[in-house]
């Protein structure tokens, strides 16, 4: 069977968090494809800077500023969606990433660091920080989900494809909202695969390794230019030696959304980490 991409023309993806770097990657190789695209992000300049580089493939591109953690924006988003495009049919859920006060500042705890106000531990976490990005990941992901599956039942080739991480089969040290959150997603990605499994809509999961992007660039660079530790630490435990490039995640989307190829796969997290996960360490 030769495989082809041309029976994406004319569809549209609806991608949260389209303007950050790696789901821009995804949307502008979709848009070489001809697929319409809705970037939803908080910054409407931000989306609408992406929209407009898009729109050079030849495609529609719009830029809807949105909050996926507040369902009155989404709804928002969808009615303009419904105006501007009449439907969906490829939703990735890019928005995410964690937040300082999801955090613990070093990887176990020693008791001197109890009461130091320079250090995070568990005992100075705060609900609103590890919620906050609870939220952000998961409901995030499911508030979106639940209004834009809705208009893609039975449509050809009407796909989800979810963001997880390496964090979530085993979480990534002092980072412990985020790892649950992402652990969240594998599982709903697959409780999802399951309910729409009979409305004709795929869901999967893309978990990329470590790759150098905004949300994680004070973590893994240092202000001259330099790896920080924690960089050191994860090129040292990703076999291949590097982080990774976004584009390396775009074989695998165009996969995962194109029923020719992937037509009976349904609820999987595909790994894009260079070997992290398969590395014990000895
Ligand atoms: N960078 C990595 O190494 C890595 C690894 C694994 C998973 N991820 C995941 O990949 C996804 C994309 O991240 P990225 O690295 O490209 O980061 P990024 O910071 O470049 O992009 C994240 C985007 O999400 C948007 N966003 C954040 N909160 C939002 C909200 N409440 N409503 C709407 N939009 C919101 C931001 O504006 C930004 O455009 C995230 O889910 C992240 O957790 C990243």
């Amino acid at each position: 069977m030769s495989t082809t991409y041309d029976h994406l023309k004319g569809r549209t993806a609806v991608i949260t968090g389209g303007s950050g770097v790696l789901c821009q990657a995804m949307a502008k190789e979709l848009a070489r494809y001809g697929v319409n695209i809705v970037i939803l992000n908080r910054t409407e300049e931000k989306g609408q800077k992406v929209a407009k580089e898009i729109e050079k493939f030849g495609v529609k591109a719009i830029a809807i500023a949105c909050n996926v953690v507040d369902l009155e924006s989404v709804k928002r988003a969808e009615q303009q969606v419904l105006a501007t495009f009449g439907s969906c049919d490829i939703l990735i859920n890019g928005a995410g990433g964690g937040h300082p006060g999801g955090n613990t500042t070093n990887e176990k705890l020693k008791l001197g660091d109890i009461g130091n106000p320079d250090i995070s531990t568990l005992f100075d976490m705060t609900v609103d920080g590890f919620g906050d990005v609870l939220d952000l990941n998961v409901l995030g992901t499911w508030i979106p989900t639940q209004i834009f599956s809705k208009h893609m039942i039975n449509r050809t080739g009407a796909t989800i494809i979810n963001i997880s991480s390496m964090a979530a089969p085993r979480p990534a040290t002092k980072v412990p909202a985020y790892s649950a959150a992402k652990a969240a997603i594998d599982n709903i990605t697959k409780w999802l695969a399951v309910y729409l499994s009979e409305a004709g809509i795929r869901v999967n999961a893309i978990a990329p390794g470590f790759f150098l992007t905004e949300q994680n660039k004070n973590l893994l660079v240092e202000a001259d230019g330099s790896l920080t530790e924690r960089s050191q630490k994860i090129i040292a435990h990703t076999p291949m030696g590097r982080f990774g490039n976004p584009e390396e995640l775009i074989g695998t989307l165009m996969w995962l959304v194109n029923e020719q190829t992937s037509g009976f796969v349904t609820g999987i997290t595909v790994p894009i980490d260079g070997g992290f996960m398969a590395y014990s360490g000895v």
